[in-house]
C-alpha cells in the first residue's frame, strides 16, 4: 500500500487527512500546532506524528506527501518534498507566483514525480457532467462562462478574494475551455484590510473569442457557488448550493429564422436536470492522485493545469494593482 505523509490538519486539512487515511497507509501526520498534533496521535495510533516537515521527508519509506497547510507555505513545502524525491499533492494554489509554480513543475518533470494541485472542483461529478456537455458539443459552440463565488465570510488575511476564491472558478473555467486567456482584467476593493481585496470582478478573453467572468466576494448577502456555461444551442448551470439539482440544462438559444434574415429571435425548450452521482469529490480527487502514483505522472497534465491557473492569477493580480488589462 502507498505510504503517505500528510501535513496540515486544520479546517480543510482534517477532511483531506481523513480521506488519505481511508485510501492509503497514513504513515506520518505533521502539524506545527502541538494541540492538534496530540489529538491526531490519539486518533491515528499507527501513524508517526511530528511538528517537523523535515522529519517526515527523511523517512525513505514515504512515497508521497500531501500538503494542506496555509497557502503561503505551499511552495516551500512542495519544493522540499520534490527535492526529497517524494510525489506531492498540494492544496490550491501550490504557489503564489507564476515563477515559483514554474520551478515546481520543472522539478517534478526533471525527477518524473507527480505534482498534483488540489483543484477539487475538477473532480466534482456535477462539473464532470458539464465538461461532458461542453466536450461532446451538446451545448453547441460555447460563447461564455461565468462563475459566482460569494458569501459573507470567511474573511481571510493571508490572501485576497481573488486567490482564496478565484482559484476554484479559474481552475474550472480553464479546464472547460481548454485554453489560457489572451486578456485578463480584474477590479476589486479592499474594504476591511488594506491590500487584501474582499470583492473582485474578473474578465477573461480567450484566443478562440470565448469570454469568462468571475464575481468573487466574502462580503455578500448570498451564498453562491455557481458556474454558468452559455452555448449557442443550449445553456448549462452548475449550482453547488442545490442538494439534488446540481446541474440544469436549458434548451434555450438564439435563433435566426430563414424567413427573416438578420432578425434574431430566441427559442425556449425543455429544462432538465441530469442525474449526478453522489460521490465525494475529495475522495475522487485523492483516488486520482493515487492512480497517478501507480501509473506515473505521464505528461504532467495536472501540474501544467496548476501552472496555467497560477499564471492567470498572477496576471489578474497585475490588472488588479494597475487597473489595466494584463
Ligand atoms: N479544496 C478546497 O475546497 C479547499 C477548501 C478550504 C481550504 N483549502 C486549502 O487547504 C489549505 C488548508 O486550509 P485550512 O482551512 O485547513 O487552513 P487552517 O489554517 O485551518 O489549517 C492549516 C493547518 O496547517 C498547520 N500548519 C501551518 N504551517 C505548517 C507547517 N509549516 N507545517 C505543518 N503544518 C503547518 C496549522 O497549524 C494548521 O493546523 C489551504 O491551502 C486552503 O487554500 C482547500
Amino acid at each position: 500500500m502507498t505510504r503517505v505523509a500528510h501535513a496540515g490538519v486544520g479546517g480543510w486539512g482534517k477532511n483531506v487527512v481523513r480521506v488519505v487515511g481511508e485510501l492509503a497507509e497514513l504513515a506520518w501526520i505533521c502539524d506545527t500546532d502541538e494541540e492538534r498534533l496530540s489529538d491526531y496521535a490519539e486518533r491515528y495510533p499507527r501513524a508517526h506524528v511530528t511538528a517537523s516537515f523535515d522529519e517526515l521527508l527523511a523517512d525513505p519509506t514515504v512515497d508521497a506527501v500531501v500538503v494542506a497547510t496555509p497557502v503561503p507555505t505551499h511552495h516551500e513545502l512542495a519544493l522540499k518534498a520534490l527535492e526529497a524525491g517524494k510525489h506531492v499533492f498540494v492544496e490550491k494554489p501550490p504557489a503564489m507566483r507564476g515563477e515559483e509554480m514554474e520551478k515546481l513543475v520543472a522539478l517534478a518533470e526533471e525527477r518524473d514525480l507527480v505534482l498534483m494541485p488540489g483543484h477539487l472542483l475538477l473532480y466534482h461529478p456535477g462539473l464532470r457532467m458539464v465538461k461532458e456537455l461542453v466536450d461532446s458539443g451538446a451545448l453547441g459552440e460555447v460563447a461564455c462562462v461565468y462563475g459566482n463565488r460569494q458569501n459573507l465570510g470567511v474573511i481571510r488575511s493571508n490572501e485576497n478574494a481573488l486567490w482564496s476564491l478565484g482559484v476554484h472558478d479559474l481552475s474550472v473555467i480553464l479546464w472547460l475551455l481548454g485554453e489560457e486567456p489572451s486578456e485578463a482584467v480584474a477590479h476589486g476593493m479592499d474594504y476591511l484590510q488594506k491590500g487584501i481585496e474582499d470583492v473582485v470582478f474578473c474578465f477573461l478573453r480567450f484566443p478562440s473569442g470565448k469570454v469568462a467572468h468571475m464575481h468573487l466576494s466574502w462580503l455578500d448577502p448570498h451564498k453562491m457557488r455557481k458556474m454558468t456555461v452559455v452555448g449557442r444551442e443550449k445553456m448549462a448551470v452548475f449550482d453547488d448550493m442545490e442538494l439534488e439539482r446540481k446541474v440544469t440544462v436549458y434548451e434555450k438559444a438564439p435563433w435566426e429564422p430563414a424567413s427573416s434574415y438578420g432578425e434574431w429571435r430566441t427559442r425556449t425548450g425543455d429544462i432538465f436536470s441530469p442525474k449526478i452521482a453522489n460521490d465525494e469529490p475529495l475522495k475522487l480527487e485523492l483516488q486520482h492522485f493515487l492512480r497517478l502514483l501507480a501509473d506515473g505522472p505521464g505528461d504532467h497534465r495536472e501540474a501544467h493545469d496548476g501552472l496555467a491557473v497560477v499564471r492567470t492569477l498572477d496576471r489578474l493580480t497585475i490588472s488588479l494593482r494597475t487597473g489595466a488589462p494584463a
